[in-house]
Order: C-alpha cells, then sequence, then structure tokens
C-alpha cells in the first residue's frame, strides 16, 4: 500500500514567479508588473523583471528537473505572455516560448502540468473592471481556447485557476497583493462569482478545443482543519470547522467550501448564502450549471492547519499549540497532520481523486563555506508530511505531489525575502544549486516512499 505505483511526483512553480517579466518581446503588462513598481508595496523594492530568468535558462531548468527525477512539473502561463490585451491579439513569441517548455519537458520524459490562472490578470482588463466585469468568463475562456489550441496536442493535464482565496481575499480584502486595492465586501463576492464562472468557461473550452482528452482540474488553497484525537467527536468537530464559514466580513474568502462546493456539488454552501446574503450578487441556476460544469481531478494546496477538538458544549474549538511548536522561515506553523486529514475529508466530501498541487516550506538557505546548501529543516518539513500524505493514500485516492517549489523565486510582497526551493538561486549571477532536499527528493521518487 502507501503511495501508487504511478504516483506522479512533481515540483511545481509560476510565470510571474520565475520568468523574468522584462525577457521577451510582445508581451502585455498584468497587474503584477504594474503592482511591483509602487513604492512600499513589495520587500526592499524588489520586482519580477529580472526573477530567475527561467524564460532564457528553461532548459538548463528542465535539466535539473531531470536530475532530480521529476515525473511532473507544474508551471503556469501568463496570460499576457500569450494574449498581451487579455483579448484578441495572439502573440506568437509567447506561444514559442511555452512551446518550447513543453516540448523540453516531454523530451526528458517529464509531464507538464499547466495551471491557467497564478494571479497574472491582463492590465488592460483590470481597466475594464477585471473580475467585477462579468465578461471576463468569456475572456477567460477566449484565452482557455487559445491554450487548448496550441498546446493540447502535447499538454494532457490542466488547473485552470491557482488560489483564488488568495488574489481576490490578499488583492481585494487586505489589499497587499495587485492590484492592492480595498474593494467594497459586495464587490468581492460578484468578482469570487465571476472567478468561479471563468473557471465554467475555461473548463468547457478545453474540453471542446482539446486535441485529446484532457484531464482538467482546480487548484484552490486552504487551511486545513485536523483533530486534536482520534476520539469521533473530534474528528468531527474538524470537519465542521474544516466546511465552514467562520471569518469575519473582512477576511471573508478563507474557507473551502465557497470556492469549492460550488464546483463540485453545483451549490454555495447555505451557511455562506444565509451569513452573506446582503453582499451576494444574483446567482442563477445558469450560472451554477457553467461553474459546476465536471472537472476530473481537485488540486490543492496545502500549507499548514488548525487542530480542532470538540469543545465541552459540544461546539468545536481551536485547541492552542504549546508553546515553541515548529515554525516555517515565514513564520508558518509546521503540522503535518493537515496533509493527512486535509485530504481525507476533501475526498469525502467531493469524490475527486486529489493532487496536492502546492506544499513545501521557506527556510533560512545559505551556500555554505563548502559551496553547497544544507537545508535539513526543508528535508524534515517535507519527510514529515509526505509520510502523513503516503497514510492517507490508503484512504482516499491521492494521485500526485507538486513540492512547492522547484527553485528559490519571487515571492509575492516578501520579494526574494523567502526561499522555497529544492533549488538555490543566485540571483545576481543566476546560479543554480541544488539543496540537500533536493537530492533527498530525488531518493524519495526513486524508492517510492519516505526513508
Ligand atoms: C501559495 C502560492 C504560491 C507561493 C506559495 C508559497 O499561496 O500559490 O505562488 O506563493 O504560496
Amino acid at each position: 500500500m502507501g503511495f501508487r505505483s504511478d504516483f506522479v511526483w512533481g515540483a511545481a512553480t509560476s510565470s510571474y514567479q520565475i520568468e523574468g517579466s522584462e525577457n521577451g518581446s510582445g508581451k502585455g503588462e498584468n497587474i503584477w508588473d504594474v503592482f511591483v513598481r509602487e513604492p512600499g508595496r513589495i520587500y526592499e523594492g524588489h520586482t519580477g523583471l529580472k526573477a530567475c530568468d527561467h524564460y532564457n535558462r528553461f532548459r538548463e531548468d528542465v535539466k535539473i528537473m531531470k536530475e532530480i527525477g521529476l515525473k511532473a512539473y507544474r508551471f503556469s502561463i501568463d496570460w499576457t505572455r500569450i494574449i498581451p490585451e487579455g483579448t484578441g491579439a495572439v502573440n506568437e513569441e509567447g506561444i514559442a516560448f511555452y512551446s518550447a517548455l513543453v516540448d523540453e519537458l516531454l523530451e526528458n520524459g517529464i509531464e507538464p502540468y499547466v495551471t491557467l490562472y497564478h494571479w497574472e490578470l491582463p492590465y488592460e482588463l483590470y481597466k475594464r473592471g477585471g473580475w467585477l466585469n462579468p465578461q471576463i468568463a468569456d475572456w477567460f475562456g477566449e484565452y482557455a481556447k487559445v491554450v487548448a489550441e496550441r498546446f493540447s496536442d502535447r499538454v494532457k493535464y490542466f488547473f485552470t485557476i491557482n488560489e483564488p482565496q488568495c488574489f481576490i481575499g490578499l488583492g481585494f480584502l487586505r489589499a497587499d497583493h495587485a492590484p492592492g486595492i480595498k474593494a467594497p465586501y459586495r464587490d468581492t463576492f460578484e468578482m469570487a462569482h465571476n472567478v468561479l464562472r471563468a473557471h465554467g468557461k475555461a473548463v468547457q473550452m478545453l474540453r471542446q478545443y482539446g486535441k485529446q482528452p484532457l484531464v482538467i482540474g482546480y487548484a484552490p488553497t486552504a487551511s486545513m482543519c485536523y483533530p486534536e484525537s482520534e476520539k469521533p467527536e473530534d474528528i468531527e468537530a474538524a470537519r465542521q470547522v474544516f466546511f465552514s464559514m467562520q471569518e469575519d466580513d473582512s477576511n471573508w474568502t478563507w474557507n473551502v467550501a465557497w470556492w469549492s462546493d460550488p464546483v463540485l456539488l453545483g451549490k454555495y454552501p447555505e451557511e455562506g448564502l444565509c451569513r452573506y446574503e446582503k453582499y451576494l450578487p444574483k446567482i442563477t441556476d445558469e450560472d451554477m450549471k457553467l461553474i459546476s460544469e465536471p472537472i476530473d481531478i481537485y488540486g490543492q494546496n496545502m500549507y499548514n492547519g488548525r487542530c480542532i477538538r470538540m469543545g465541552k458544549e459540544g461546539k468545536p474549538e481551536d485547541v492552542r499549540r504549546k508553546e515553541g511548536s515548529p515554525r516555517t522561515a515565514n513564520d508558518w506553523p509546521v503540522t503535518p497532520e493537515c496533509i493527512y486529514w486535509g485530504p481525507k475529508f476533501l475526498y469525502e466530501r467531493y469524490k475527486k481523486p486529489i493532487y496536492i498541487t502546492e506544499n513545501g516550506t521557506s527556510c533560512h538557505d545559505v551556500v555554505s563555506l563548502d559551496g553547497k546548501v544544507h537545508d535539513p529543516a526543508r528535508i524534515d518539513f517535507l519527510a514529515r508530511y509526505l509520510k502523513q500524505l503516503e497514510k492517507v493514500s490508503d484512504e482516499a485516492d491521492i494521485r500526485g505531489y507538486f513540492q512547492w517549489s522547484l527553485m528559490d523565486n519571487f515571492e509575492w510582497t516578501r520579494g526574494y525575502g523567502e526561499r522555497f526551493g529544492l533549488v538555490y538561486v543566485d540571483y545576481e549571477s543566476q546560479k543554480r544549486i541544488l539543496k540537500d532536499s533536493a537530492y533527498w527528493y530525488r531518493d524519495v521518487i526513486q524508492a517510492q516512499t519516505i526513508m
């Protein structure tokens, strides 16, 4: 038992975080290109202009993937590289870049998994209302059609949208991600609804224009909930909190059910419909049909979770972590249990094959005097999480795992201040160094188990 024999061992990245936005002509501007220019937005004024220069170095990067033994690579397409204004004219140079990347992967025996949207909204569409404009479902559909036409002869696996919770919550409620505007709550619900409609439209277009039967998924995030003990009441408490909507209005996007129930169950959760009634846009049956267009796989980004138990009055409650409990370099709690309970609860509810589309940790990595990068904290983190994933593989249909990230990269508002990679990047020289964790992951992939 444990991992399936055809388990997909991968690593993930996203376009803005690695490509280098100054590279390649014909690319249009997206909201991150514009946002990073504002003083004070990003740690030490960093930008993605150069990033990992992956646009020019992708062949070297694929070679590294091969050295690690990756079976699959999850990357995203920057919408504005291939359709600079979001709709209309196609930029052949952008198409040629992703096409060459796909070919290089396939030649090296690495399966491409393409994400359509990892937060780079074309600036021209932003000016037309962006997610607030209901037409965005068609714009996104048009983009998905181009992707299907140009790449689906070779790419079989697609994820539509990455972490809607983040780009609506951080972009428009907290407003510290692009475009960095605080929107009225009413608008954020409308945007969320349009995000889901756009997802549905993309699924339709990928199926319609796909050149082979495609495997299509979605990649939301969530803070997982796990029970304090194996007592049935604690498990039930964790399950309840996991699928509930408990955050206050200013933080409402942080939940699972609002983003996944419509896609997989065809309806918004009752709790949210009541609680947020005053903010909701018009929701039609036609919308719900579009949103719940059948998908094949469920992607879940998973970094940490909350410990829950059933309280004395039969009400679930959070369990405080012990003082001194482990945290990552960017101060996220280390909670391996979340990757056992999260997929278990998700599989129970949605009954779809699951891929962990992101999981990993930021560490204070340095190049040591011996010229190597020793990152025992990352190895320990990944080993703990993967052991839990191996355990849940006996109980749920877990198809694959994408470590975040293949290489150190531009971590949004934290700039280059966080290192999440299996591969160390020296941003000045663009030299790559495989960290100890990359070799460790290579051995795990070979052994198909955690030693
Ligand atoms: C996720 C994002 C990804 C990266 C990791 C650390 O929320 O999808 O781009 O920032 O976190």
